[in-house]
């Protein structure tokens, strides 16, 4: 799978952690490419749009709390980005969501539980059903329809 990563400073180290652990994906590597302080906006946008395009099948993205990160990835139409900082919440990110982009926080959770909340992110399938129908009303909304 094509995944797109990017982080600003606080989730720079996490982010080089998944890069290690993921070994069996293509990873595009959005940045940031240090502990600098940067926004995480200028790579955030940059991910979650090769997302929305399909040139990344999925997302992860990683800043101090999350929260920026969460902002910014919903922003794009058809993204549906969730932050997660437990297994079970990755679990329902993926069977109740269809989560595309996964948010982790880079000062919050220690790099042993991201790496299982990603296992559990990327090995659980969508239930669709009733689901579906909720993500369909998102996708209307985007569209402007009603
Ligand atoms: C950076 O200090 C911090 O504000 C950022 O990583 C993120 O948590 C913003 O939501």
């Amino acid at each position: 799978m094509k995944i797109a990563l990017a982080s600003d400073h606080a989730g720079f180290e996490l982010k080089e952690t998944i890069k290690e652990y993921l070994t069996e994906h293509e990873l595009i590597d959005f940045g940031s490419h240090s502990t600098d302080s940067m926004d995480y906006p200028d790579t955030g946008f940059k991910a979650a749009e090769a997302v929305a395009r399909s040139e990344c099948e999925r997302g992860i993205l990683i800043c101090g709390s999350g929260l920026g990160m969460s902002i910014v990835a919903n922003k794009v139409k058809g993204i549906r980005a969730t932050l997660c900082n437990s297994v079970e919440l990755a679990r329902l990110s993926r069977k109740h969501n269809d989560s595309n982009i996964l948010v982790l926080q880079g000062r919050f959770i220690s790099h042993n539980l991201a790496k299982k909340i990603i296992k559990v992110w990327f090995s659980t399938e969508f239930d669709g059903g009733r689901h579906q129908r909720r993500i369909d009303k998102i996708s209307r909304y985007e569209k402007g329809e009603k």
